[in-house]
């Protein structure tokens, strides 16, 4: 489990810092240089809640899909008052904009590894003029929305989560499924410089998502998901 607990005011990445640390939940009040997914910047102003968790584990690359989808769950389960959705492969939705973007990384060795799992909620923070038709903050639907209590929500969710894990898999990927708003949509999917177009039907026990395309299904560990209309 858990053994350390970094509360920054301020740090340039809590998944940078995290990278450093075994075990270990770190915490930033506001990060300089939050990062997002694909080389992305992390707008990171007050009133968010920006985590990082850093957990020794011993399991093969191959399955970190799979923790990233957990890490899915656990947020969309921590917002499930606010009717949260997942979009694949793990940004978090309210009434289709995004609430929480998860950043895993992975450090070590086969076997001997660590995970890190940077979560992003907007809770209370301000959402950038440029990012309001794209982003919203618990806030606007929840006044009296607290970081702290989310944040308890949060740890108690993942640490609930990573007990059952690996042995529980098939439960926690339902559960990924109930929580997604992904199967059955029409998407576009753009992966390793291809682009996938198709209906979203499944995702099989590896964590890929299963698109039906025109030239038959295609299994696809991880890219970007755009929602389309046909
Ligand atoms: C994304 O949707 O692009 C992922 C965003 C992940 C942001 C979080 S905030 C806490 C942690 N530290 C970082 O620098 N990034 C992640």
């Amino acid at each position: 489990g858990l053994q350390n607990f970094y509360y920054f005011r301020e740090v340039d990445s809590t998944n940078r810092f995290a990278k450093e640390v075994e075990n270990s939940a770190v915490f930033a009040e506001t990060q300089s240089a939050g990062r997002g997914r694909i080389g992305r910047k992390w707008e990171s102003q007050r009133g968010g809640l920006y985590v990082s968790f850093s957990l020794n584990i011993s399991i093969p690359v191959n399955e970190i899909p799979k923790l990233t989808l957990l890490a899915g769950v656990a947020v969309a389960k921590t917002l499930e008052d606010y009717e949260a959705r997942i979009k694949w492969p793990n940004d978090v939705l309210i009434n289709d904009k995004k609430v929480s973007g998860i950043l895993s990384e992975f450090v070590g060795e086969e076997l001997s590894a660590r995970v890190i799992m940077g979560i992003g909620i907007n809770v209370k923070n301000k959402i950038p003029g440029h990012l309001r038709d794209k982003a919203i903050s618990l806030k606007e639907i929840d006044e009296s929305v607290s970081i702290t209590d989310i944040f308890v929500r949060l740890c108690t969710n993942l640490s609930e989560l990573m007990k059952r894990y690996p042995s529980e898999w098939k439960s926690i990927l339902g559960e990924w499924k109930r929580l997604s708003s992904t199967i059955g949509k029409h998407v576009v999917i753009e992966a390793g410089g291809r682009k996938y177009r198709g209906m979203a039907i499944d995702i099989d026990l590896d964590g890929g998502l299963i698109v039906r395309t025109e030239h038959g299904n295609e299994k696809i560990i991880s890219g970007e998901c755009f929602y389309t209309s046909y």
